[in-house]
């Protein structure tokens, strides 16, 4: 018998068909949105889940549903799972990195540029037809090439950007991690490590690239934003919660600094009032890794580790792989 699995969200048409060759697959292609009580009641039978960020798997779901052995999250970020739960309980966690690092970095760099330029704000105004003559100083933003280029979080996709910003913008990059990185990865990407204040203090971009947890909750508030120049651009493609969005939408409010470039939320999809009405922002839906080509890898990579587990009782890439030394 085929083991049982719940895709929670809608995926592409050909992650389904190719799910379905190993798997009982239970689908969700309208895309509903189910709270936790319909997951949990949907789950309670399988043996696995295809998950996305929005899919909280936790002590509560995970206790309601004994026979679930591996989830499968397509996407980086795992923020939704309670790892510690499920490894208490056996039940295997996977990613999908690497397949999505150099598209989001291009992301976060074209979310960079958009944030320096203006470019959202101006379009507004051009659609909106307020454009009615050539003015000196008209969206006049800040300059990428030759600039201080901050990165908080140095994984791959921090490296990724700071590559584009060294190589191919002639940017002087810094950056503060956890850990700092060895002196070759440190060359290639042209980054010099520097304390989180200096950072803050020295950045004209800042682009924020860290893990969500509950130790990164409101990485950036109020006091850090107070410490970047006036003229910094802030640009977050990590995860809601990093940022203190009530602080920035009053720092942009007040040009405490200059723009901010955000493709996530705290709460999302809901998005911080004040963020809608400054007009210094510029806002999308969290597609970073949205590119067709990089979609369909998550979803394949996704799809593989839950192929490997079931057939033969190893994942491709593992958060908790202490679950698969359990007999
Ligand atoms: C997207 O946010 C991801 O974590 O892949």
């Amino acid at each position: 018998m085929k083991p049982k699995i719940l895709v929670a969200r809608a995926v592409f048409p050909e992650t389904l068909d190719y799910l379905s060759q190993h798997f009982e697959v239970e689908s969700n292609q309208a895309d509903t949105v189910w709270s936790k009580a319909e997951l949990t009641a949907r789950l309670r039978d399988k043996d696995g889940a295809f998950t996305t960020g929005s899919d909280r798997i936790d002590a509560e779901v995970l206790a309601a549903c004994p026979k679930l052995k591996i989830c499968a999250n397509m996407a980086v970020g795992y923020n939704n799972f309670d790892l510690e739960a499920m490894t208490a309980r056996g039940v295997l966690g996977t990613n999908t990195p690497d397949v999505l690092t150099e598209t989001t970095a291009d992301f976060g760099f074209a979310l960079l540029m958009a944030t320096a330029r203006r470019m959202a704000e101006s379009e507004h105004y051009l659609r909106a037809g307020q454009w009615t003559k050539w003015s000196y100083d008209m969206f006049a933003g800040s300059d990428i090439h030759g600039a201080t280029l901050g990165i908080l979080g140095m994984g791959r996709i921090g490296q990724g950007i700071a590559r584009r910003g060294a190589l191919g913008f002639g940017m002087n990059v810094i950056y503060h991690n956890r850990s700092r990185l060895d002196a070759a990865t440190e060359a290639e990407c042209k980054a010099r490590y520097v304390s989180k204040e200096e950072l803050l203090k020295t950045a004209d971009h800042l682009v924020l690239v860290l893990p969500y947890s509950a130790a990164s909750h409101h990485t950036i508030g109020a006091a850090e934003l107070a410490q970047m120049k006036p003229t910094a651009t802030l640009v977050n493609i990590a995860r809601g919660g990093i940022v203190d969005d009530a602080a920035l939408a009053l720092a942009l409010r007040d040009k405490r600094i200059a723009a901010a470039g955000l493709d996530v939320f705290e709460g999302e999809p809901k998005v911080h009032p004040g963020l809608l009405t400054v007009p210094n922002v510029v806002l999308t839906p969290h597609i970073a890794s949205s590119s067709v080509p990089t979609r369909k890898a998550m979803a394949k990579l996704a799809a593989d580790n839950l192929i490997e587990f079931f057939s033969k009782r190893r994942a491709l890439t593992p958060l908790n792989s202490q679950v698969l030394a359990q007999t």
